[in-house]
């Protein structure tokens, strides 16, 4: 419907000034409007998909709490003109400023299970991710304050507005781009395979030979079970058993539950050094794009946090952080 009117009035305007020779301006606030109904339609929708896919129980508290934050957005530029009321809402919305989960403070929702992007080191958070939110905050003024969960509720704190962005080693991809808005990307992930040593496994193409039959564990929603659900189970292939950690997947690989651990390369090098007679295998299985997470429903501090990360790439701050936990090969 608002499209039609933006069409009419953009088509209206085109017309008169055709006349006079100057060009149009678009009509942004028309275009936003109808971009809002957009994409609250979107977001029903993909969450219907979530929880038809559902396979835990918490799904449908998480759906709940995003709705009610929903509901408490939109309500900017609709107060008065005129006397300066003291407004306990959080919104301080000068020209051009963001407005955060917690005021003052950069949250980031983060599953410290994945070195060396994300660890535990005693009692704190330590790792890549850590530090580069850590260097965004910096430059927004906030100070950094990180929310440890498991992976596959990261999505749904972001979209909710519990926090402000996820960054986890994760994977930029087309599905996840439905739910959230990605900034730029601030590294590569390659997701390869671990085996025992002495594995009869020892290409990735083995997986998916002919006649193939092998348990492949994995950290549960990450891109390592995207695909191996796609390309194995689905396929017939195999099964995959699901984890929580990426640990316990290289754990039941060590214990001969499963026969392989797709996971990113980065965590299977430090895994690997952890257990003795695991390997990785040569051949890589996909390579791909992190980057963090933001609501596509805060787009004022998407700019602001997507303009620091990209001030902090050109000036090699990122480079530097990364290096400081991989060494070059
Ligand atoms: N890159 C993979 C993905 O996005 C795995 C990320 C897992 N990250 C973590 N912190 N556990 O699905």
């Amino acid at each position: 419907m608002k499209k039609w009117i933006a069409l009419l009035l953009a088509s209206a305007m085109v017309l008169s000034m055709a006349g006079c020779g100057s060009e149009p301006k678009e009509s942004s606030q028309a275009e936003e409007s109808s971009q809002a109904e957009e994409s609250s339609q979107a977001e029903e929708s993909s969450q219907a998909e979530e929880s038809s896919q559902a396979e835990e129980s918490s799904q449908a508290e998480e759906s709940s709490q995003a709705d009610s934050a929903d509901a408490d957005q939109g309500n900017a530029g609709e107060s008065e003109v005129g006397e300066e009321s003291s407004e306990d809402a959080p919104t301080a919305s000068e020209p051009g400023s963001f407005t955060t989960a917690v005021e003052g403070k950069l949250t980031m929702a983060t599953n410290a299970a994945f070195p060396p992007y994300e660890y535990v080191e005693g009692g704190e958070i330590a790792g890549i991710d850590a530090e580069i939110a850590a260097a965004i905050a910096g430059k927004l003024g906030l100070e950094l304050l990180i929310d440890d969960m498991e992976f596959d509720s990261i999505t749904e704190a972001v979209k909710s507005g519990k926090a402000d962005l996820g960054l986890a080693g994760m994977t930029v991809t087309p599905d996840r781009q439905e739910e959230v808005d990605f900034t730029v990307s601030y590294a590569t992930g390659v997701q390869v395979v671990i085996v025992t040593e002495d594995s009869a496994i020892t290409s990735v193409d083995d997986l998916f030979a002919e006649g193939a039959n092998h348990v492949v564990g994995v950290q549960r929603n990450t891109t390592g079970d995207i695909y191996t659900t796609d390309d194995i189970e689905d396929e017939g292939l195999g099964t995959i058993d699901r984890y929580s950690k990426g640990a316990e997947a290289v754990q039941a690989l060590k214990t001969g539950k499963v026969d392989c651990v797709v996971i990113d390369n980065e965590p299977a090098k430090a895994f690997v050094a952890e257990v003795e007679g695991l390997k990785i295998l040569e051949t890589e299985y996909v390579t791909e794009d992190y980057a963090a997470a933001m609501s596509k429903d805060n787009k004022a501090l998407y700019d602001a946090v997507n303009a620091a990360l990209q001030e902090l790439i050109a000036d090699g701050t990122i480079q530097g952080i990364i290096d400081k936990y991989i060494s070059a090969e």
